[in-house]
C-alpha cells in the first residue's frame, strides 16, 4: 500500500547510514510502489554538492549497498530523480533559506537526523526558527540516544522544546526486523504459547545476538561504548521487552510501550558476579581489539553475558540470561525460551531431561522452532528423543520471505505513516539506562578488566560459568 506523499529530509545525507541503509531501503520501496513518485528526499549535509553530485553519490551507495534490485536501470533513474540536495551547516545560517524554499506545502514532513546527537537541538531549533517545521512533521533520531541517563534526559529535554513526543522517531533497527515483529505475533496470535509464558512453565529464557565482524572502523565510537551501551541498553532490551511484556490490550503504539517500560522499570538490580565482561584478543590471523580500536590499554568490552532477573508475578525467579558480543563463532541472533522439566515422567528407564525449547531465530536463517519429544523410531521400546518442529521463513512463505523490506524500509515507511509503535519512546530510553548507569558505574569504581577471548568462539569461559553453575547450558551458536 504506497505511502501519502512526503518530503523527507537526512540531516548527514553523505554519510554512511544514508549510503548503506536509508537511501538504497528507500530505493527498494519506491520500486514496491510504496514510495511514490510524487514524494522527495533532500540530502542535507555539509559537503559542497549539488543536486546531480548528490545524485551520483547515491547511485554508488545503491550500487555497492543496494542488492538485486540496482540493476534496475529505469527504476534507478526514476527513483535518483526524487533527490535533491543542500549544502548546510548544522549550526550557523547556511543553507536555512535553500532548504525552506525546497519544502513543499500539503506534503508529510519528516526529517532524519542522521548526525551526532550534539546537533540535535542546533537542528529542532533551526527547523522551527525558518519555518520548515509543522506541528505534524516527524523527526527521526538514531541510537545512541545518549550515552547514560543524564545525557539522554538532556536530550529528550532539547528536542521537546520544540516536538512533541508524538512527533519524535527514535530508531531501534532490531524493531523494524521481520523476525522479531513475528516475535509479537507468535505471543499474541496464537492461544497456545501464552498460558505457558510465566514462571510456572518456563524454565529461562536466553537471548543471544552473535556477530563476526569485529568493531573494524568504528573503534573511535565504540571503544568509548563497549557491548553494553551499543547492544544491551537498546536493542537487547527491545528484545528482552517483548518476551517479557504483559500482553497489550491493542497493537498500537501506546499499549505496546506502555507495557514494555513496565518490564524495563521491573528489572532487578544486577549483581556484579552476574556479569561477563569479555575482550577479543588476537588468534593470529586477525588484529585483536585494543588493535582495532586503537587504544593499547582499553578495558571496553566487545562481549557481554549477563543474568537479569525480572520483579513480577509473571517472572518471579526466571533468570534471562542475555549476550552478546563481537568476533564470535557466528552470526546467529535467537531467542529461545526454554520450558521446564516434566513433573513426572510415565517412561521407566528414560534418564534424559526432556524440554520443550522455543526459539525464535532472528537472523540469518529466520524461523520458529520448538523443540518437542517424540519416540525414536524402532523397536526398542519406549526411547524418547527430542526433535525440532522447524519452520524456517524462507521456506514456508518462499517469495513473500525475500520480499519482506528491511528493518530500515519497513521503519522509515511507519515514521510516513505516523505509526510509533516500533520505536522507542523517551521513558522507555530513560529507563533503560537508569538501569543500565549503575552496571556500568560498577565497572568504573572496580577499574573491571574484560576477559579475553579468541576470535571464532563463543566468547570467556566465564560466560559458560554463568548458566553452568545453575545446572543450564547456552545453546550453541551456530551459523
Ligand atoms: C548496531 C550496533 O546498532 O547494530 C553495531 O551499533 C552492531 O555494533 C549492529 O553491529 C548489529 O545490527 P544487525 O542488524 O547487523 O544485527
Amino acid at each position: 500500500i504506497p505511502v501519502e506523499p512526503f518530503d523527507l529530509v537526512i540531516f548527514g545525507g553523505t554519510g554512511d547510514l544514508a549510503r548503506r541503509k536509508i537511501l538504497p531501503g528507500l530505493f527498494r520501496r519506491f520500486l514496491a510502489g510504496q514510495m511514490t513518485p510524487d514524494s522527495r528526499i533532500i540530502g542535507a549535509a555539509r559537503a559542497d554538492l549539488d543536486a546531480q553530485g548528490y545524485r551520483d553519490m547515491i547511485r554508488q551507495g545503491i550500487a555497492e549497498f543496494g542488492g538485486p534490485e540496482s540493476t534496475d536501470g529505469d527504476g534507478l533513474a526514476q527513483f535518483l530523480a526524487r533527490l535533491d540536495y543542500v549544502s548546510i551547516d548544522a549550526t550557523g545560517e547556511a543553507g536555512w533559506q535553500q532548504l525552506s524554499g525546497l519544502m513543499r506545502p500539503g506534503v508529510i514532513r519528516a526529517f532524519y537526523f542522521s548526525v551526532a546527537p550534539a546537533l540535535f537541538g542546533a537542528l529542532a531549533e533551526r527547523l522551527h526558527q525558518h519555518g520548515i517545521a509543522d506541528p505534524d512533521s516527524r523527526i527521526v533520531v538514531e541510537k545512541p540516544f545518549g550515552r547514560d541517563l543524564d545525557s539522554a534526559r538532556a536530550l529528550n529535554h532539547t528536542l521537546a522544546e520544540h516536538f512533541r513526543e508524538g512527533q519524535i522517531y527514535r530508531i531501534d533497527h532490531y524493531l523494524g526486523k521481520e523476525t522479531v515483529q513475528n516475535l509479537m505475533a507468535v505471543r499474541f496470535g496464537n492461544i497456545l504459547f501464552e498460558p505457558l509464558w510465566n514462571h510456572h512453565y518456563v524454565d529461562h529464557i536466553q537471548i543471544t545476538v552473535a556477530e563476526t565482524v569485529g568493531v573494524e572502523g568504528r573503534g573511535g565510537y565504540y571503544d568509548k561504548s563497549g557491548a553494553m551501551r551499543d547492544m544491551v541498553q537498546n536493542h537487547l532490551m527491545q528484545l528482552l521487552c517483548l518476551i517479557a511484556m504483559e500482553p497489550p490490550s491493542l497493537f498500537e503504539a501506546g499499549a505496546v510501550r506502555d507495557e514494555k517500560l513496565k518490564v524495563i522499570r521491573a528489572l532487578k538490580p544486577i549483581a556484579a558476579h552476574h556479569i561477563v565482561r569479555g575482550q577479543y584478543d588476537s588468534n593470529g590471523d586477525g588484529p585483536s581489539y585494543r588493535e582495532e580500536a586503537d587504544n593499547p590499554r582499553s578495558f571496553t568490552e566487545s562481549f557481554i553475558a549477563l543474568r537479569a532477573e525480572i520483579a513480577n508475578w509473571r517472572w518471579a525467579g526466571v533468570p534471562f540470561y542475555l549476550r552478546t558480543g563481537k568476533k564470535l563463532r557466528a552470526r546467529h541472533s535467537e531467542i529461545a525460551v526454554v520450558f521446564k522439566d516434566l513433573p513426572h515422567s510415565i517412561f521407566e528407564g528414560d534418564e534424559k531431561r526432556h524440554r520443550n525449547i522455543l526459539s525464535i531465530r532472528l537472523q540469518p536463517n529466520e524461523g520458529i522452532d520448538l523443540q518437542v519429544t517424540i519416540k525414536e523410531p524402532g523397536p526398542g521400546g519406549m526411547r524418547l528423543i527430542d526433535r525440532p518442529l522447524d519452520m524456517t521463513f524462507a521456506t514456508a512463505l518462499g517469495e513473500e520471505a525475500a520480499e519482506a523490506p528491511d528493518a530500515y524500509e519497513r521503519l522509515i515507511m511507519d515514521v510516513i505513516r505516523g505509526n510509533q509503535t516500533l520505536f522507542m519512546r523517551g521513558d522507555e530510553v530513560e529507563a533503560a539506562w537508569a538501569w543500565t548507569d549503575p552496571i556500568i558505574a560498577g565497572w568504573e569504581r572496580r577499574n573491571d578488566v574484560p576477559k579475553l577471548y579468541d576470535p571464532g568462539t563463543s566468547g570467556p569461559d566465564d560466560s559458560l560459568m554463568l548458566l553452568h553453575r545453575e545446572g543450564r547450558r547456552w545453546r550453541e551458536i551456530r551459523g
